[in-house]
This record gives structure tokens, sequence and C-alpha cells, in this order.
């Protein structure tokens, strides 16, 4: 099992698509393993993002970002980093794939609802930034896990 970071962004929340897009994740078939939301400080947005210090939307992204309540969530599931860039589809909301959650809910590349982790130490990183505190995330297994699964062929 795999585990990726999602934010859902402050337009999220305003437009109130919080439920909307976590049901999407859960119908999928991904856990929900860590879950809060808050107005996060700057600093933390500047370690997230600071990836992108050098680039031009850096200053607006990150006030974006640290303008209202953000839901930071750890999803875990096989292949769940992988799957969830799947779902959230293309950076610009514009041009993301109908049947993605951009391309079915939003219109912009700057207010695009959702952050997802984009590998496997993004992942590290970003789940250790946002859930520091590691009894803030929770082990639990899926009752349903065998019908989400084949036991024989992926869970062996
Ligand atoms: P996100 O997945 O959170 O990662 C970086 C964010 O920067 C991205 O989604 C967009 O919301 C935002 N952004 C704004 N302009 C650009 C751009 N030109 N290229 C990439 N990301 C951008």
């Amino acid at each position: 099992m795999e585990r990726t970071l999602v934010l859902l962004k402050p337009d999220a929340v305003q437009r109130g698509l919080v439920g909307t897009i976590l049901s999407r994740f859960e119908a999928k078939g991904l856990s929900i393993v860590g879950l809060k939301m808050r107005t996060f400080d700057r600093s933390v947005l500047e370690q997230h993002y600071e990836v992108h210090k050098e680039r031009p939307f850096y200053p607006n992204l990150v006030d974006f970002m640290s303008s209202g309540p953000v839901v930071a969530i750890a999803l875990e599931g096989k292949d769940a980093i992988t799957v969830v860039r799947t779902l959230v589809g293309k950076t610009n909301a514009r041009e993301a794939a109908p049947g993605t959650i951009r391309g079915d809910l939003g219109m912009s590349f700057s207010n695009n609802l959702v952050h997802a982790s984009d590998g496997e130490d993004t992942a590290k990183f970003e789940l250790g930034l946002w859930f520091a505190d590691a009894a803030e995330l929770s082990d639990w297994t899926p009752a349903d896990l065998e019908w989400r699964y084949s036991v024989k062929e992926e869970l062996a």
C-alpha cells in the first residue's frame, strides 16, 4: 500500500466542493488515513512549494494558499500516488480531461481546486510536512478491502 498527500485548496472550500471531491477519492477505493482543515501558516506553504520558489507565480500561490482554510488529506491505496494524480487531472483545469476532478469542476490554472503529490519522494516529504505528528495518521484496514482488490493477484 502507498500513501499520498492531497490538499483541497481554498477555492474548493469556498465553493463548497469539499464533500464532492472527497467522495470521488472514497468512491474510487482509496482510504482516508489523515484529514484536517485549517488556515495554514505561510511557513508550511513556503516549505511545501519550495520547489517553485523562483517561479513568477510563487508569491501569488503562497498568498492564495494561505488566504483561507485548506483541507489536508492523506490517502492510502495501491499505487495511490499515480491513481490520485490521474483522478485529479492536468494542472490547468481548463485543459483537464472530462471525468477528472479539475476537468469536471474547475476553470482555472491557479485556482485548480486540488494539489496532489507527484512522486514517491514528494509524497514522503509532503506527508511529513502536513502530518508531522504521526498520531494524526490512522492505520486501519477497510472492511471491504478484499472486494476492492483481487486477494490472489494483488493482496498476496
Ligand atoms: P499544484 O499542483 O498545487 O502545484 C503548483 C501550483 O502552482 C499548481 O498546482 C497551480 O495551482 C499553481 N500555478 C499557477 N501558475 C502555474 C504555472 N504557470 N505552472 C505551474 N503551476 C502553476
